[in-house]
């Protein structure tokens, strides 16, 4: 009698929770899957998913993912519309979820507004040239400190993505985080635990992981917690330091964090300080070594600028060619989703004057890597590498990109957009550029293989900020004969 009981009783829950398209709602499609709907589909490739489902709905959707409703907003021109409304929809919810999920940190007073506020005073104005400047003497110490330096006519052979992440890395963490310069070895090992979590951050986030994936996450976690807070409560407690990692040190103490709750916060600003850049510069060097009109051009303001008193500070503003691949790379590669909760029904005028509602409860995405990076309307031939797309014929920047005839306020949106945009924008770029000018001027740097192509993208990074490959691209360098210097 007990089992037809329970089954009728779910069939009413079913049925009673069951999800209508409701007046001016945006298309829904809850997939085939109960409950999960299209959840496996979603993580596989999101990139691959949502572009079939602008094919089939358009420019905003509701899809059914795990239980939840996702409303996906595929029209630049609506964006503005969406995200100035912070009483509707809320940042906060989701961001302490995935903090949960990904680094076992729970900040339940945590306020991104201040925490935003704190990281422009280093991320901006004066504090940015310091760290500019800073990140410049780290990456030259680096490639000092290298066999190649000690070797200099000897080729050395390597993957290109690995060769740009391990490099980035350390000097991006010299440069913010308190480390002995000269302890080599911390610096390697803090790269690869770093390497073990970030491969798993994507299964971390989504819950998919499986046991031993969970167990060579939480022991990476547990490493760098330990690695990443010795400095601090260690050795040196007490010490005065005046990194940025100590000012973080001392803005979590401000909102009376707790104790574990800094040392596990360390490695979450670990992951948004250090986790892009490095792939960033992997896709650039890659795109470059597999277009050869491409590096000649890059070459050739390389040179120029090498002409100049201040090769340096020119690097930062008169490179519009590097400056057109930096956006071309990113606009192939950066593919972040931005995800809010809807805190309150909101009507959502879409740019060409229709109005959708979003529902209470669901949660809405913005995915800029469709729309409007990979947008064809935008951008003609989006898959193609096309070093010259953000160029004008007399060699100044392009600003001007149409969609339908309308011109595009947004046409490139790797930083994301409104009051979230990537307050590390401007040192990730001066950080790839010095990367880039270093590797180009300092080292002869070739393909082992010069018919090697471009490795494709780990498709279940869609979501996660820079792409990263399967796979690797071989390279071979050494140090160029000049010696070189910055
Ligand atoms: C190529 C490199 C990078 C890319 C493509 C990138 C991309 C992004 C994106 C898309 C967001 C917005 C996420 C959202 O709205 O949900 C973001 C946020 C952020 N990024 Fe970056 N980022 C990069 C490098 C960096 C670096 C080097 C730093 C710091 C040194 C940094 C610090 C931050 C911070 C603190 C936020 C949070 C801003 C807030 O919530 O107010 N990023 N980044």
């Amino acid at each position: 009698m007990l089992w037809p009981a329970i089954v009728l009783f779910i069939a009413v829950i079913l049925i009673y929770k069951r999800r209508f398209r409701l007046n001016k709602e945006p298309p829904l499609d809850k997939g085939y899957i109960p409950w999960l709907g299209h959840a496996l589909e979603f993580g596989r490739d999101a990139a691959k998913f949502l572009n079939r489902m602008k094919k089939k709905h358009g420019d905003i959707f509701t899809v059914r993912v795990a239980g939840l409703y996702v409303t996906v907003l595929l029209d630049p021109n609506a964006y503005d519309a969406l995200l100035s409304d912070t009483k509707a929809l809320d940042f906060k919810r989701y961001a302490q979820v995935l903090m949960r999920r990904m680094f076992s940190l729970n900040l339940p007073n945590h306020d991104p507004a201040s925490e935003r506020s704190w990281m422009k005073q280093h991320f901006q104005g004066p504090g940015l040239v310091q760290l500019c400047e800073s990140m410049q003497n780290n990456l030259q110490l680096l490639l000092n400190s290298t066999d190649v330096a000690q070797n200099p006519l000897q080729w050395r052979q390597d993957g290109l993505f690995s060769f740009c992440y391990s490099l980035l890395f350390r000097a991006g963490y010299l440069t913010l985080f308190e480390v002995d310069k000269n302890d080599i070895t911390q610096l390697s090992t803090v790269y690869e635990e770093f390497r073990k979590f970030d491969g798993l951050l994507a299964k971390l986030a989504r819950s998919t992981a499986k046991k031993g994936e969970r167990r060579v996450a939480s022991g990476a976690q547990e490493r760098l917690w330990e690695l990443l807070s010795a400095c601090w409560l260690g050795e040196r407690a007490g010490a005065q330091g005046n990194t940025w990692q100590q000012s973080y040190l001392q803005h979590l103490q401000s909102e009376r964090v707790e104790e574990e709750s800094q040392r596990r916060a360390m490695l979450l600003q670990l992951w948004v300080t250090q986790g892009n850049a490095g792939p960033a510069a992997f896709w650039l060097l890659g795109f470059l070594l597999t277009h050869p009109e491409a590096m000649l051009a890059v070459r050739a303001e390389i040179r120029s600028l090498q002409l100049q008193r201040h090769p340096l500070a020119s690097l930062q503003n008169c490179t519009p060619v590097l400056d057109s691949v930096l956006s071309e790379t990113l606009r192939l590669r950066a593919a972040a989703l931005i995800t809010r909760e809807v805190i309150q029904d909101k009507l959502l005028p879409m740019s060409g004057g229709r109005e959708y509602m979003l529902r209470h409860g669901d949660r809405v995405c913005l995915f800029p890597f469709l729309s409007p990076q990979m947008d064809p309307q935008i951008h003609s031939e989006p898959e193609e590498f096309k070093y010259n797309r953000f160029l004008n014929a007399d060699g100044t920047e392009r600003t001007d990109f149409f969609k339908g005839g309308v011109r595009m306020k947004y046409y490139n949106m790797p930083w994301g957009v409104g009051g979230n945009m990537c307050v590390g924008r401007h040192f990730a770029v001066s950080g790839i550029k010095q990367f880039v000018f270093m590797v180009l001027t300092c080292l002869d740097l070739e393909l082992c293989d010069q018919r090697s192509t471009m490795p494709p993208v780990n498709p279940s990074r869609y979501g996660f900020g820079m792409l990263q490959p399967i796979g690797d691209l071989e390279i071979r360098y050494r140090l160029k004969p000049a010696s070189c210097s910055l």
